[in-house]
């Protein structure tokens, strides 16, 4: 394991700390576990196994049930995001406007389906709710930047354009 999953383990698990679960029922510390996931995720980007195993035993609760969880709700991912992250808006306004597309476009284009990561590292695909840009829709944030106004013709330009900066 890294030294940087390690310290990131250490982070979830004063988190859980923090909650003062200890001496809790089994269904009160079963009732956290979504919530301790999202913020597991939110601490270390996505949900290795090492701390599928560690919220488990924490909660009390099963590692196979914590799995099941991760593995059924499609905002929880496995794998790390890509090292441009692209988040698809589809949110009401983006949404009527047409990133549905842009959405299956950017799928078809890299190979990969929502919270997958390309091959090569480069990309993961996301789809969010509204980034509160919705003047721009439809909208792409790639990393942090916004891309606005996009058709599904320029998925291509986007992709070609990240892959050049490496
Ligand atoms: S709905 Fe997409 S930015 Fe608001």
């Amino acid at each position: 394991m890294s030294v940087e999953l390690e310290s990131k383990l250490k982070e979830v698990e004063e988190y859980i700390d923090s909650l003062e679960l200890e001496g809790k029922d089994k269904v009160t510390k079963r009732s956290y576990l979504i919530h301790v996931l999202h913020r597991a995720q939110e601490i270390i980007g996505y949900l290795p196994i090492e701390v599928q195993k560690l919220i488990a035993k924490k909660l009390d609760v099963h590692a196979s049930d914590v799995y099941g969880v991760v593995t059924f709700y499609n905002f929880f991912s496995m794998k790390p995001k890509g090292k441009y992250p692209i988040s698809v808006c589809l949110g009401t306004a983006c949404y009527v406007r047409g990133s549905g597309d842009i959405l299956e476009e950017f799928k078809k284009q890299l190979g990969i389906k929502e919270n997958e990561t390309t091959e090569d590292g480069l990309f993961s695909l996301h789809a969010v709710r509204c980034v509160g840009a919705c003047g721009l829709a439809p909208v792409v944030m790639i990393g942090d930047e916004v891309h606005g106004r996009l058709t599904k013709n320029d998925v291509k330009k986007l992709i070609k354009e990240y892959r050049e900066r490496g």
